[in-house]
């Protein structure tokens, strides 16, 4: 590397701004603004590695700053500098995508090391990014969004495995875009000129099904008047998209188990073989590998489905994706019911990037339709939220990555502001903007009991 990586400090004060370019000038190329407005426009125009932002600042705020930066590509890591008593915000900050955050007054070591860490993560994914960028829209594939990790992943698969005819099974929470993907399979695959065929498994009885996904010959049952073809044979040259595979019966697992490793199959009350070209896609929301351990799925067909495993993260797990996909929602639901909807108040983003989503994207378009419907116009705030959403539920998730780092910024906060107070745990809460018994809980948590009870 010979340019120096570029850092923008955002401050709306002239000291602190000062301050950190002097001492990050020998390793760094430092610029200055002095609210989120003036960053975005400095950005508009320029390159930053590294945005180093305060929270609080007339103009625009860090947090909105935070949001706006989001949507950009590439996308400079953010960091940002936290008065006390702005904790709960700055951890909101991490959870919707910010790199980590550092108390004031900063300590120069740790900015130093964090800054080093957060450029060499930083680099690892740029050549990755470079050459999807190539391939994909902005934040999508295939009509499907994500920016997050957890997404970018998913769509590496699906890159690799739909130009092949290999089975996938895609497993994932209810709401999380299964189908969506099944179709991104077949659209990315050569046979997407040929058709795609959906049968959900679980809307049939067993015999239905059957003759569903088989067809039947003229007098095979009751009612059967005239041959009719099946899903499969509909399905030739294209995909065949099984959902919920997992409510399939006995009889049916082994005709399916057949059809994969034969090619063929017979019609519902007929003798004839049927050959058909298909590839087959199945998804379920249901752990298919306890299924079979607890012997209601066969092995066989698990292995045979099972030899690409597509894993849908939740959407609580794809960090970031939540504002994309609000941001998306809002204009495309604004359009469709015709209302002057222009944005979200970032309390109200906040929210939605705080909720836990059980219902995952469709329960997230869903809140964002029926808000959309019954706004008045101008920004959807906190008061457009259904009730559910109001109460504050979502905890950070403290096991991935940047919840661990969520943790040890936290435990810092919490040290170095009993450490001000000299352990007076009344002060160095209200100093950190949070009550006493949250602070005894954190610091039971973090195994900080010794510290001086006053
Ligand atoms: N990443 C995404 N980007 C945009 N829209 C999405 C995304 N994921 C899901 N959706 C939308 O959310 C809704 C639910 O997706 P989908 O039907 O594919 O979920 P599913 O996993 O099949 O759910 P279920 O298990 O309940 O059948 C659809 O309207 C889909 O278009
Ligand atoms: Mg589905």
């Amino acid at each position: 590397m010979s340019a120096k990586p570029v850092i923008l400090v955002v401050d709306d004060e002239k000291n602190t701004r000062e301050g950190l370019a002097r001492a990050l000038r020998s390793d760094y190329t430092v610029m200055e603004a002095e609210n989120g407005l003036r960053a975005l426009e400095w950005l508009e125009t320029h390159h930053a590695d590294v945005v180093l932002s305060d929270l609080r600042m007339p103009g625009m705020d860090g947090m909105t700053l935070l949001t706006r930066l989001l949507s950009r590509d590439p996308r400079p890591i953010l960091i940002l500098l936290t008065a006390y008593g702005s904790i709960e915000t700055a951890v909101e900050a991490m959870k919707r995508g910010a790199y980590d955050f550092l108390a004031k007054p900063v300590n120069l070591d740790r900015l130093e090391l964090l800054l080093e860490r957060a450029l060499a993560e930083g680099r690892l994914g740029e050549e990755n990014r470079r050459l999807k960028a190539q391939l994909e829209e902005k934040y999508g594939f295939e009509n499907i969004i994500g920016a997050s990790p957890a997404m970018q992943e998913v769509f590496d698969i699906i890159r690799q495995v739909a130009p092949t005819r290999t089975t996938v099974l895609i497993q994932g929470e209810s709401g999380t875009g299964k189908e969506l993907v099944a179709r991104a399979l077949h659209q990315c695959s050569p046979r997407a000129p040929g058709p795609f065929i959906p049968v959900h498994c679980a809307a049939l009885a067993p015999t239905l099904l059957e003759s569903e996904l088989f067809g039947h010959e003229k007098g095979a049952f009751t009612g059967a008047t005239e041959r009719r073809r099946g899903r499969f044979e509909l399905a030739d040259g294209g995909t065949l998209f099984l959902d919920e595979i997992s409510e399939i019966d006995a009889s049916l697992q082994v005709k399916i188990l057949r059809v994969l490793e034969e090619r063929q199959f017979e019609r519902v009350g007929g003798t004839q073989p049927v050959n058909v070209d298909v590839r087959l896609v199945a998804a379920t929301n249901r752990d298919l590998k306890q299924m079979v351990a607890d012997g209601s799925f066969r092995e066989d067909l698990f292995y045979r489905l099972y030899v690409v495993n597509l894993a849908l993260p939740p959407l609580r797990d794809r960090d970031g994706d939540i504002v994309l996909l609000a941001q998306h929602y809002l204009q495309a639901l604004a359009a469709e019911h015709g209302r002057a909807v222009s944005g979200f108040t970032p309390e109200a983003m906040e929210a939605l990037s705080a909720h836990a989503w059980p219902g995952n994207v469709r329960e997230l378009r869903n809140v964002i339709e029926r808000m959309v419907v019954l706004s008045n116009g101008g920004k959807l705030t906190v008061r457009d939220l259904p009730q559910t959403l109001r109460t504050r539920s979502g905890q950070p998730d403290m096991t991935s990555r940047a919840g661990r780092r969520l943790r040890d910024a936290e435990r810092h906060m919490i040290e170095e502001a009993l450490g001000r107070h000299k352990g007076n745990r009344t002060q160095a809460a209200a100093d950190l903007g949070i009550s006493r018994r949250t602070l005894h809980r954190k610091l039971n948590e973090y195994g900080l009991r010794e510290t001086r009870e006053t």
